[in-house]
């Protein structure tokens, strides 16, 4: 085991003498290229206009290349460098990819582009939900969660989960320039985990935290059933902070 792969939430150990590293100390992650698949629906175009004002080289992905490059250059996109491209395209020129299809086609999507993203870092932040009269409710995976089905997937990626409980509509609204909200980060690999973390920090009043392995990703995909209630309820875009970190 690397010291990449260590678990960041294992108990601790006996004492070695080693100084505990800031938890907070996270990697320069500026110079990274950002691929967003389903990147012309409202959350992949959102993230990718949150991460273009950051700063960074974005790739929407798409089934079709020209819708990708249609919306790269709408309203919202134009002139912020965002460019478009078919989703395996957007997967080998990224370094980092978030996947932002609907859970439906998910499985599909990733089984799809499994040559395009050997190597790469996998941002997950699809939430298996289903909806009825009473609302909307989580599905359960049979791997147990998307990032898990994701993972499953992908054994030759480095497969993370995020930005589950990001609104849409907070992302894509151009006179929104911060958003508070605690990034809820789970993954395998500590770095890989942090450069995700570091990633979320990049966008004004976000934080990325680690919130465990993949096998807990479940409760957090599920947990934006909550907060659509909660959105209905009270006609808000509701987001969650962790306290006392
Ligand atoms: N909306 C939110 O507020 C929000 C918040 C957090 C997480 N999420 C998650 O983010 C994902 C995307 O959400 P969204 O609201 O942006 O969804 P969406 O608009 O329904 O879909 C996103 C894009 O995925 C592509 N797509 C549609 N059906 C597909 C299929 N069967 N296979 C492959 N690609 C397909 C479409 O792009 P092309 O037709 O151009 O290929 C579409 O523009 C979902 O899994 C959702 O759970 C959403």
């Amino acid at each position: 085991m690397t010291a990449n792969d260590a678990p960041n939430d294992a108990a601790p150990g006996p004492a070695t003498g080693k100084t505990a590293r800031d938890p907070w100390d996270l990697p320069d992650v500026s110079d990274l290229t950002i691929g967003v698949l389903g990147g012309t629906g409202d959350q992949g175009r959102g993230l990718a206009y949150r991460f273009s004002r950051a700063g960074h080289r974005v790739i929407i992905g798409s089934r079709s290349a020209e819708r990708a490059r249609e919306v790269a250059a709408d309203e919202l996109l134009a002139g912020t460098g965002v460019e478009g491209d078919d989703n395996a395209g957007c997967a080998r020129r990224s370094d980092v990819v978030i996947v932002a299809v609907p859970w439906g086609g998910h499985a599909a999507t990733l089984t799809a582009l499994r040559e395009e993203l050997t190597g790469k870092l996998v941002v997950d932040c699809v939430n298996p939900l289903g909806f009825d009269k009473k609302g909307a409710y989580p599905l359960r995976p049979e791997e147990g969660s998307a990032a898990e089905q994701a993972a499953a997937l992908l054994p030759d990626s480095r497969v993370t989960a995020a930005f589950h409980h990001l609104s849409a509509v907070l992302l894509c609204d151009p006179g929104v320039a911060e958003i508070p909200i605690d990034v809820m980060v789970l993954g395998e690999a500590r770095a890989d985990c942090e450069i995700v973390q570091a990633l979320a920090s990049r966008i004004p009043g976000m934080r990325g935290v680690f919130a465990g392995r993949l096998r807990n990703a479940h409760q957090v995909e599920a947990l934006v059933a909550n907060l659509i209630s909660v959105n209905r309820r009270y006609r808000a875009h509701a987001g969650v902070r962790l306290t006392d970190v």
